[in-house]
């Protein structure tokens, strides 16, 4: 009997962070970047309020949730889309522009989705070499091609925690061909806060070929919910319109992340929290001679090439004791794990062990 046999594609899994390592009694999970704090009460209460609802359909538009974000950022609702997370706003632009042969550029260690969505939309990906695990204008220009359609950069980036300025991101879209569309992933911007850098969204809105995307799964603590949003010209958003699921945001999504986008003190307080630990923890790592980017996310790319032990030992000995860090081996990153700031109990839990197992 010849059985259905779906199309073979070329594409890596993702492989997420684990939640659990060898039954380990009450893990600490610091492996997928989540919030430390958690999401706004106010959200959780929006989240609660609607339950009796769930046998309706949200909104197909996602109208409440844009209108709210057109006021908070100063910014256009009909430029607007909304998405089951910043992932499917990836795939709907990877959707709407590629087709087979076409060229995606991507940096060396830039976030693993951008590359999977390419890849699954059947285009080439092409790497840009990064310098000093931080992606280099030069390299990416270098790529260029006329089967270029797109770049996707997201800043800060995501393993390695290193970002382009201002200046670079300027002038990365000036000499990029302008029929080329740069995406910028805005996912942990709020976390960062130095002269020098500003958020795609900020630098972006005018343009009508630079999409930004931005989540709720990180600072506004949303990840489970699922909910993202991008933003780009009028013209390209109504595309997407036209090709996304009619109900891709789920109504829990959409009430919490009104709520959520609405609470500044809470937003204040997480990225408070995140700038306080994340000096704390930047130094106890240099005292132990783990080396690590600067604080830019909530979270550290962190090598261990001048301690005794190496990276594999290490995630071994800080499971033992209840810590769970991302592995990176799908990045292709040597002796390196990635560790996400966590809260009070956990950050404190971390620099407690950490001091003990790299003696
Ligand atoms: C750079 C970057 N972009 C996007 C995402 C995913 O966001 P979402 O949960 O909205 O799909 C992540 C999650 O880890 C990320 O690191």
């Amino acid at each position: 009997m010849i059985l259905p046999k779906p199309i073979k594609l070329k594409v890596e899994r993702y492989i997420g962070g684990l939640s659990q390592f060898r039954k380990i009694d009450n893990p600490i999970k610091l492996s997928a970047n989540e919030s430390a704090l958690g999401p706004s009460p106010k959200a959780i209460q929006a989240f609660e309020k609607d339950k009796d609802k769930i046998f309706k359909y949200p909104e197909s538009e996602s109208s409440s949730l844009r209108e709210v974000l057109s006021e908070k950022f100063n910014i256009d609702p009909k430029r607007i889309i909304c998405g089951s997370g910043s992932d499917q706003i990836f795939d709907l632009t990877c959707h709407l522009f590629l087709e087979p042969g076409d060229e995606v550029i991507v940096t060396e260690f830039g976030f693993i989705m951008h590359r999977i969505y390419a890849s699954l939309h059947k285009a080439t990906v092409i790497l840009a070499k990064e310098k000093n695990f931080k992606a280099s204008v030069d390299e990416i220009l270098k790529k260029v091609t006329n089967k270029t359609k797109i770049i996707f950069i997201a800043n800060p980036n995501n393993p390695t925690g290193t970002y382009l300025t201002k200046n670079e991101m300027l002038n990365l879209r000036k000499k990029l061909r302008s029929d080329i569309l740069m995406v910028v992933d805005d996912a942990y911007f709020e976390f960062l806060n130095s002269d020098d850098f500003t958020s795609g969204l900020e630098l972006f809105k005018d343009a009508a070929n630079v999409l930004v995307t931005r989540t709720f799964s990180k600072i506004y603590g949303l990840a489970g919910l699922r909910l993202g949003w991008g933003y780009c010209s009028e013209e390209i958003i109504d595309a997407m319109y036209q090709i996304k699921p009619p109900f891709n945001v789920n109504r829990a999504a959409l009430a919490a992340g009104v709520e959520a986008i609405k609470d500044n003190e809470w937003t204040k307080r997480a990225i408070e929290h995140n700038t306080l630990w994340a000096k704390k923890i930047f130094s106890i790592l240099e005292e132990n001679k783990i080396v690590a980017n600067e604080p830019t996310a909530n979270f550290f790319l962190i090598n261990f090439d001048k301690t005794k032990i190496n990276s594999d030992e290490a995630f071994e000995k800080l499971a033992n004791k209840r810590l769970i860090l991302r592995k990176m081996e799908q990045y292709k990153i040597p002796n390196s794990l990635r560790l996400t700031i966590g809260n009070e109990q956990a950050n404190e839990h971390f620099i407690q062990a950490i001091g003990t197992i790299i003696k």
